[in-house]
């Protein structure tokens, strides 16, 4: 095992501003506000999010099934999670009733700072615009939650989420480094 550190931004969305044009969801798709039925339904769309992504690297939870449901029973058990910040999205198949669960972020707060935790949309379901929704339904809740600014931090050569964040209007404020175990081949 070695120790590799990731570079990230932390960026902020000020909430004492108006907030970006809410997105249109696409047919098919709905938001399930936080339900703690839905815990588990969290953890799974998290993992199918993340597993095959650079952030699973940086937190090795976020590649493993039991990772994501420990880090969602994490956040909130925490005092500071924020259940108005946090969304789960699924699709209906069309003529079927199944339903497919494809994007969850979760919220926590410290004082009036929030923050967001894990944003994921899983691989099919991408670029229709979907993060952009989850990000807005989250930030509003912050800001019905009283919450005045909003904080979260992306891996730097996560270029597409970092393109997506700026455009929506979060300023990158600091940047920070994570040290990460990792196994390599030849150490
Ligand atoms: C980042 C993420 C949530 C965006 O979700 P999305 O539903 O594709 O977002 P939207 O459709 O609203 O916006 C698409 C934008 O995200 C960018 N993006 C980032 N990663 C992408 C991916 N893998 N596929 C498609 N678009 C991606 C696109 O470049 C696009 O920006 P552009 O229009 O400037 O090109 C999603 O790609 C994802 O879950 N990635 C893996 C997990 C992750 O890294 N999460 C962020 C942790 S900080």
């Amino acid at each position: 095992m070695g120790v590799v550190y990731f570079k990230r931004f932390r960026m902020e969305y000020d909430l004492r501003k108006p907030l970006f044009p809410q997105p249109e969801l696409p047919p098919g798709y709905q938001l399930l506000a936080w339900d703690e039925r839905l815990l588990d339904a969290h953890a799974e769309t998290k993992y199918r999010c993340f597993r095959w992504e650079m952030d699973a690297n940086v937190f090795p939870c976020l590649g493993d099934m039991d990772g994501c449901r420990r880090l969602m029973a994490e956040i909130v058990l925490r005092g500071a999670f924020v259940p108005e910040a946090t969304w789960l999205l699924e699709y209906r198949v069309p003529g079927e009733r199944r339903a497919e669960r494809c994007g969850t972020i979760q919220g926590v707060a410290d004082g009036d700072t929030g923050s967001i935790q894990n944003v994921g949309v899983t691989p099919e379901h991408r670029g229709l615009g979907l993060g952009s929704a989850l990000l807005w339904h989250s930030l509003a809740g912050f800001k019905r939650a009283g919450i005045e600014r909003v904080h979260l931090e992306v891996t730097s050569d996560n270029t597409g989420a970092c393109r997506l964040y700026e455009r929506l209007g979060f300023q990158s404020t600091r940047v920070v480094y994570k040290a990460s175990e990792v196994a390599f081949a030849e150490w």
